[in-house]
C-alpha cells in the first residue's frame, strides 16, 4: 500500500472509532500503566531497535484488526493473530469489519513500500495508546511483526482496575529484521518416524520464534518416510521400520502437502532431504539393484553410520534418482532440494564426486538449489549449490575457495540431539554435550573462521537416533531451539547470555500453554507458571 492509501485507511479507521464513540456509550476503562516499559519486555529473538515510550495500549473487548486491503497475505496475517490472541486471552478480536460497536483501540498491519523497512522479513511497530501500527513490506514481514505483538500481550489482564478485562501492551516503537535470511531447524523423521501432528507442533513452535525453515530429513538407513509414486516398495518395505524395531511410517504425498501448506501459513519453507549416495540401506533393502556395498540389504534398526551407498555407476541408479527428485521437487513450492551426501564412507572418493555431481544437474533440472552436508564441498559443485557445515573445517574452506554460501550447523554448537550434560535423559554426546549457555553463547558469524559473506544462515539439526516420541523431541529441542532463533535473527551486538538467560526464563508460561516438555535448565530461573500442561494454545 503506498502512503496515501495508508493514510486514507488511518482516517477510515478513526471516522470509525469517532462514530462508534458518538453512537454508543461506552463502558469506563481504566488502564494500568504501570510495567509498561516496551525495551524490557522478553521478547525472542531480540528486536534490532527498540524505544519505550512508557505508555499502555490496551487490548480487550473493543479492539480490532485491520490489514491492507488487496495486499496478499496481509488478511491471513491479520486472522492468525485474531486466533492466537484468542488462544491467549479468550478475546474475539475482529478482523476488517467494519461496524464495531464501542470499537477503542486498532491494531493495523500495513503493508509499506517503504525503503526503511529492511529485507522481505523486516517490520515496523508503532504502539501508541490508540492504535498498534504494524508496517511490513510483505506477509512473511508481518507475519514475524505479529509474532513480536504475540509475546508483548501480558499473560495475565489488569482485571482489577476496570468493569472489563484488559491485556495492556506498552507503547514504543520497534524496528526490526533477521541478520540472517536462512532460519532453520531439521527434524529426522527417518530414524524413528514422527507424525504430521507431531511435525505440526514442531512448526507451531519455530514459526513463534521467527524461524523460515524447517529442513526434513525424510530417509537413511534406518527408514524411507515420504511416499513416491513411481517407487512404491519405498515405503512400503523402507518405511515398515524405525530404530529399535518400532513400525516406522511415512507421509502419504497428500500429508507431505498438508505439511508444506501448514508451513507456508506460518511463512516457513519445507526442505526436503534424501540423503545419498551413504544412508541408503532403507532405499536399497526396497529396491536391491541401488545397492553398491556389495552385500545383501537388510531393514536396519541400529544406529551405525556409513557403511551404505548406492551403485554410483548404475545408469539405472540416476534414473531412480531422476523419479525421486521430480517427485519430490513437484509437491514442493520452495527453492531448495537437499541431497545428503554426508557419511558416505564405502563409497569410493571419485564415485562419490562423480555421483554429487551427477546428481546436482538432476535437482537442477527438476528446477531446485541444491543443498547438501558440507562434504558435497569437494565436488565440483555449482556457484548456487549449498553446503551445509556441520563439522569439516576442510570442507568449509572448499566452500569459501569457490565463493559458496553456507547453511552453519556445526555439531558442536547446533545440534539439538546432542546431551545437555552427563544427566540428560536423551541424546548423544559424540560431538560435544551443549548446555543451554553454550548454544547460545558462540558467534555463527564468525565460527571456525568462515566470513559472514559466506554465511546464508543458521540451522539446528534435530537428529532422532534416541528420541521416538514429541515428549523426547521437546526435551532436546527446547529450550535450546529458542537461543538458536536470536543466534540467526539478532545482531551480535544485541545478544548477551545475562540479558537472554532472563527473557528466556520468561518463556515458561508460553512453554507450559503450549504443552512443550522442555528440559527445565538449572541454568535458568524459570518463570513459575499458571498454566497447566493440559491447555494447549490450540489452532
Ligand atoms: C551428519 O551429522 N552426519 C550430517
Amino acid at each position: 500500500m503506498k502512503n496515501s492509501t495508508f493514510i486514507k485507511s488511518l482516517i477510515l479507521l478513526l471516522a470509525i472509532m469517532v462514530f462508534s464513540a458518538c453512537t454508543e456509550e461506552k463502558k469506563k476503562r481504566v488502564i494500568n500503566f504501570s510495567k509498561t516499559d516496551l525495551a524490557s519486555e522478553n521478547m525472542i529473538p531480540k528486536p534490532l531497535k527498540v524505544t519505550a515510550t512508557n505508555g499502555g495500549f490496551a487490548l480487550d473487548e473493543f479492539t480490532a484488526i485491520y490489514t491492507s486491503e488487496n495486499a496478499t497475505g496481509f488478511e491471513a496475517v491479520g486472522k492468525f493473530l485474531a486466533k492466537k490472541i484468542k488462544a491467549k486471552t479468550d478475546l474475539d478480536v475482529q478482523v476488517n469489519v467494519n461496524e464495531i460497536p464501542n470499537l477503542e483501540t486498532v491494531i493495523y498491519i500495513n503493508q509499506s513500500d517503504s525503503t526503511e523497512i529492511e529485507g522481505a522479513e523486516g517490520y515496523q511497530l508503532y504502539i501508541t495508546p490508540d492504535s498498534v501500527i504494524l508496517n511490513a513490506n510483505t506477509a512473511a514481514g508481518a507475519f514475524r511483526g505479529i509474532q513480536t505483538i504475540r509475546q508483548i500481550i501480558p499473560e495475565t489482564s489488569n482485571d482489577t482496575l476496570s468493569s472489563s478485562k484488559i491485556w495492556t501492551i506498552p507503547t514504543g516503537k520497534i524496528i526490526d529484521n533477521p541478520q540472517f535470511s536462512y532460519r532453520g531447524s531439521m527434524l529426522d523423521v527417518a530414524r524413528h518416524f514422527f507424525s504430521v501432528a507431531d511435525v505440526k507442533k514442531y512448526i507451531d513452535m519455530l514459526a513463534y520464534y521467527k524461524y523460515n525453515v524447517l529442513h526434513l530429513h525424510l530417509t537413511d538407513d534406518q527408514g524411507w518416510r515420504i511416499e513416491i509414486k513411481s517407487w512404491p516398495l519405498l515405503t512400503e518395505i523402507g518405511g515398515s521400520t524405525e530404530v529399535g524395531g518400532e513400525s516406522g511410517g511415512f507421509y502419504t504425498q497428500e500429508e507431505y502437502k498438508d505439511i508444506i501448506a501448514y508451513a507456508a501459513e506460518r511463512h516457513i519453507l519445507i526442505i526436503p532431504e534424501v540423503d545419498m549416495p551413504g544412508h541408503t540401506n532403507a532405499a536399497s533393502v526396497s529396491y536391491p539393484f541401488l545397492n553398491g556395498n556389495g552385500i545383501k540389504p537388510e531393514l536396519y534398526e541400529g544406529t551405525q553410520v556409513g557403511k551404505s551407498t548406492f551403485d554410483t555407476r548404475k545408469d539405472t541408479v540416476y534414473a531412480f534418482v531422476d523419479d525421486i527428485v521430480r517427485e519430490i521437487s513437484a509437491l514442493t513450492p520452495g527453492p531448495y532440494f537437499h541431497i545428503g551426501g554426508d557419511e558416505s564412507h564405502v563409497t569410493k572418493k571419485n564415485d562419490y564426486i562423480y555421483f554429487v555431481e551427477k546428481v546436482e544437474k538432476i535437482v537442477q533440472k527438476h528446477g531446485k538449489i541444491m543443498i547438501g552436508w558440507d562434504e558435497v564441498a569437494i565436488a565440483n559443485i555449482d556457484s548456487t549449490s549449498i553446503p551445509q557445515f556441520w563439522g569439516s573445517k576442510k570442507n568449509a574452506e572448499l566452500a569459501i575457495k569457490k565463493g559458496l554460501k553456507i547453511i552453519m550447523s556445526p555439531a558442536k554448537k547446533a545440534y539439538l540431539d546432542m546431551q545437555y550434560d552427563t544427566l540428560s535423559k536423551h541424546g548423544l554426546h559424540w560431538a560435544a554435550y551443549i548446555p543451554t549457555d553454550t548454544a547460545y553463547v558462540w558467534s555463527p558469524e564468525r565460527y571456525e573462521g568462515i566470513p559472514i559473506e559466506n554465511i546464508l544462515g543458521v540451522e539446528a539439526p534435530l537428529w532422532s537416533e534416541t528420541i521416538s516420541t514429541i515428549e523426547e523431541l521437546e526435551y532436546l529441542a527446547f529450550p535450546r531451539a529458542i537461543g538458536y532463533s536470536e543466534l540467526s535473527w539478532s545482531t551480535q551486538e544485541n545478544r548477551d547470555w545475562e540479558n537472554y538467560k532472563v527473557r528466556l526464563a520468561n518463556q515458561a508460561p508460553y512453554l507450559d500453554r503450549m504443552n512443550v516438555k522442555y528440559y527445565p535448565s538449572a541454568l535458568i530461573d524459570w518463570k513459575k507458571s499458571k498454566y497447566t500442561y493440559t491447555e494447549i494454545e490450540k489452532d
